[in-house]
């Protein structure tokens, strides 16, 4: 049986990040996959801050971080990398 690969998506909940953004894109990603049924693929965490608050609010998919995260950025990034059910 091949193995469901799975979407790393990780959110920077530091304070600056958290303040600037990632509080509300927490919530987009969680809407997002409530509304594709939660696929099973995708491993949803946080982590403290790494140090680049001043490129916040900071997602990191998959091993790659991505910068300056609004509300309509992480849906791009969503749509992209979370597999359809
Ligand atoms: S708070 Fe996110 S990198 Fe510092």
């Amino acid at each position: 049986m091949p193995e469901i690969p799975v979407t790393s998506i990780t959110i920077c909940m530091g304070s600056s990040c958290f303040s600037r953004g990632n509080s509300r894109n927490i919530e987009v990603v969680q809407e997002f996959l409530k509304a594709q049924n939660l696929p099973p693929a995708v491993a949803l965490n946080g982590h403290l801050c790494e140090g680049h608050c001043k490129s916040g609010p900071n997602v990191t998919i998959n091993g790659k971080i991505y910068h300056e995260v609004d509300p309509i950025v992480i849906i791009g990034l969503l749509n992209h990398f979370v597999p359809k059910p």
